[in-house]
This record gives structure tokens, sequence and C-alpha cells, in this order.
């Protein structure tokens, strides 16, 4: 961003935390750090003295107003300035924080503050946090990070939608079968664990991103490019999400728990051997979901989610999958198994890029047979350059206080509503996670989910 020049002169940034360091200190701790992430080569040191003269430490614990009164101080000569607090720790302390950053006189009007998920841990305590931070700041002031909207690729999928005049007619239960949405990672709690099996992949990945991109799948298009109008297309989604409860819990979800394995050439341990792991856990760090929703567009349409730690790759994708023509007159090329309807795959990461698997003439002479091809758009080769980061795009955001790419306090409140229900579910009906071997793609019941019913999950990654 300082490259780019997107700091006026009088931008300022302080790191705030328990531990003492000068300002020099800490400047050479960030630039140590900042290296790492800055390609070889493009390191420009007069940028970087220009960035680091921007740069303060203050000494702050969280429940002690002391530390906020320094920061008071040091921020006195700008008074009328934004102020964007960011709290990045654990939610716990977010409200001594907001009411010591109030008593201090530090908010203002032009103040805003960005909060970190997980945003406490079921319905219930998230309340309690927004209706604390509630006290201090109001709603248009907070701003809910998901990085996952952040994300280029997750962007374009309202662009995809609504600056493309051929998807939409056909985006709805008429041309749709189902959806698929899958993150999967290949690294493991990542010396985490505590947090984690608190949290689990439920908690961790659903409750939040995986409900972001599927509100961003099925939302009717938003009257206007703003944060209310957006939001409120998002909330209508959530609201219509059929309840997964002990009537339907186990046709519904699978629960996994990785054990050891190989992923990428590489042994790894299993969750319950990881560093710091309580050996008897039954936190999942896989989930399959088959959610429905109850609304005209997506009525009959299933929505089958999954995600998990130690899969295969790192992989995240969405397919839309239409429905087959209603009557086919070619036979398929000696070389396929199957025939294949139409399939949108929107690949979030890595290799961005976007899929359209059409049918098409396999060349030859003779009888005329069907050969499924995709066209395939890479943003990396049609777009080039460096792709920004979504915490680059967020933070931008959230200094220029539009806050239409962070979540509304309603849209987290529906959302965990319906995680709350699938872990009590869980919990009532005795639902611990299967084991599953890195490396894999999660439990095998995960596949018999989307089996059942007649389909199978986009596993030839790439076609
Ligand atoms: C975070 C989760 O929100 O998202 C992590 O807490 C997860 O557990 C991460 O690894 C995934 O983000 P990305 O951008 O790597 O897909």
């Amino acid at each position: 961003m300082e490259r780019t020049g997107r700091f006026d002169d009088e931008t300022r940034i302080f790191g705030a935390s328990r531990s003492e360091h000068s300002d020099e200190d800490f400047r050479a701790k960030l630039e140590e750090a900042g290296k790492k992430f800055i390609p070889k080569g493009e390191f420009e040191p007069e940028t970087w003295a220009k960035f680091a003269s921007r740069i303060a430490y203050v000494q702050v614990s969280a429940g002690d107003e002391s530390g906020f009164k320094v920061l008071y101080e040091k921020l006195s000569d700008q008074p009328d300035r934004d102020r964007v607090f960011y709290f990045s720790t654990s939610p716990s302390l977010f409200a001594d924080m907001a009411f010591n950053l109030k008593k201090a006189g530090l908010v203002t009007p032009n103040s805003r503050v960005v909060l970190e998920k997980p945003l406490g841990h079921d319905l219930d305590s998230c309340r309690e946090i927004n209706g604390q931070i509630g006290e201090v700041f109001e709603e248009n002031q907070i701003f809910r990070i998901d990085h996952y909207l952040g994300k280029e690729t997750v962007q374009n999928l309202m662009i995809l939608r609504f600056a493309n005049a051929m998807f939409e007619p056909l985006w709805n239960s008429a041309h749709i079968d189902h959806v698929q949405i899958t993150v999967g990672e290949e690294v493991g709690v990542e010396g985490r664990w505590s947090y984690y099996d608190d949290a689990g992949a439920m908690r961790d990945m659903v409750q939040n991103h995986m409900l972001q991109l599927l509100c961003l799948v099925a939302m009717e298009p938003p009257y206007v490019l703003d944060q209310d109008a957006v939001r409120d297309e998002k909330v209508k989604v959530l609201k219509a999400l059929q309840p997964i409860n002990d009537s339907n819990i186990d046709s519904s979800t699978v629960r996994g728990q990785y054990r050891k394995g190989a992923v990428g050439g590489k042994e790894v341990p299993g969750y319950l051997e990881e560093e710091g792991a309580n050996t008897d856990s039954t936190t999942e760090t896989f989930v399959a979901i088959r959610a429905e929703l109850d609304n005209w567009r997506w009525s009959g349409v299933p929505f089958y989610l999954r995600t998990g730690k130690r899969l295969p790759k790192r992989h995240s994708e969405i397919v839309i999958q239409f429905r087959d023509v209603p009557h086919q007159i070619f036979p398929l090329a000696k070389s396929m198994t199957n025939y294949q309807a139409n399939k949108l795959v929107l690949r979030l990461q890595p290799d961005d890029g976007i899929h359209l698997v059409l049918n098409n003439k396999n060349p030859g002479p003779g009888l005329v047979r069907l050969r499924p091809t995709a066209l395939n758009l890479s943003f990396a080769e049609a777009f080039g350059g460096r792709s920004p980061d979504a915490y680059e795009r967020l933070l931008l955001d959230a200094i220029d206080g539009n806050n239409t790419l962070f979540v509304r306090r309603d849209e987290q409140d529906i959302a965990w509503q319906w995680v709350d229900a699938i872990q009590d579910a869980w919990q009532n009906n005795h639902v611990t996670p299967k084991g599953y071997t890195a490396g894999t793609w999660g439990p095998s019941a995960a596949i018999a989910l989307i089996e059942r019913d007649g389909r199978t999950w986009n596993e030839e990654a790439g076609f």
C-alpha cells in the first residue's frame, strides 16, 4: 500500500500489545518479518523507510486503562483523523478493549473497529460480545472481518453473476441440479491446537467462510452495490437455510478427524498426535454437509459443502452443476464412460479461474459422438500482475469506511443459529468424528453423503 501511494502523509500506524518494545525495536521486528513476505529483489529500502516512519508502538494491556491513555496522548495532535482499531486477540478481550478505548476518549464518530473471527463460540456468546461492542461503536463503525470476502475470486463471483447476462437466467432450480462448495486444506492445525480444538471445522470454517460462499452463490441480485443492499440479500439466504437438527442430522452431515498419513509426499501426524493435543478430543477437522434452501429460486437444489484439514491438496472451488439436456440424441465418445451435463467450476485457490464444461463433437469421421471439454480461464494468465492479498483489500476498505465486504451483526447471528442447531444435534445424537487418513478427501461417509443422491464430488480437479 505504501508502494502504491495509498497512505497520505499523515497516516500513522501503532502496534499495541502487552510486551515492552521501543518504537525502533518494533520497527526492526516488522522489517525483519516484512522482508519474508516481499519477493526477493523487490525490497525497496526507501519505501520501507517511509513506511517505517509512520510506525510506533504502545504497550497496552486489554483490561488496564493506562496503556490506552498513553495511546490517547500520542494521538492527541490529530483529534479529527479517522481511527481504525484492529482487534486481533481472543474475543474474550474485545469488550475490555472497547470500553477502555472509550474511557480514554479514543472513540470518535470517525473511529472504526475491526473484529477478527471467531466472534464467540455460539449464538449466545456472539450476541454478548456484539452487545458489548455495540455499547461503544455504532453498527456502521464495526467491521467483522471474514477474509474470504476479500479474496479476488470470491468478489468475482458477484461480477460473474451480475455483470454477465448469460448465467443469471439459468441460475435457479429449473436449470441447476446441485451446487458443491469445497475448501480443502493441506495444512493441519499449524500449532494452534487449543484454539482449533475449541472451535473445530464447523466453527472455524463453516460458520463463516463456507456460509459466505454459499450466500454469494445463492443470493438475489442486490439493487445497488452498497453495504446494506448486499448484506440484506445475504441475510435472506441465511434465513432460508433449512434447519439441520435431530431429525436429519445423520443424512445431512459428516464429521471427520484426521489420522496420521501423508500429505504432499510428507508423513504427518494424526490430529490427536499433534503438539499440545488432548488425546481424547472429539473435535472435527472435516465436515461435509448437505444443505438446502427453502426459497423460490433454490427449492430442491442441494448445496453440498465440505471442508477439512490435511486433505490431499489446497484446493477450493465452487461447482455449479447444471441439469442435463431433456433428451439426448448423441452417443458418447468411446473413451468416455458417462455423459456430463454442463458444469461451471469457479476455482478459488490456488490457480484461480473459471472452467465451463461444454459438450463438443469428438473429432473425426464416422458417427457423431459427444465429448465434454472445458473452456478454461486462468486469472493469472488473463490479468497477469500481482493479485492482492485478501487482507490488503479488506484493510483498505476498513480505512475507507466501506463495510460491504464485512459481516453484519444479523448475518452473523443467523449463521450461528444454523450452526448451533447442528452442534446440538451432534451432541444429542452422539455423532463423533469418523477417522480419515491424512492426505485423503475425508471419511468415506462424505462420499456416501453425495452418492446417496446419485451424485459425486467433483474430484477430477482441472478435468
Ligand atoms: C482461517 C481459519 O480463518 O482460514 C484457518 O482459522 C484456515 O484454520 C484459514 O486455515 C484458511 O484460509 P485460506 O485463505 O488459507 O484459505
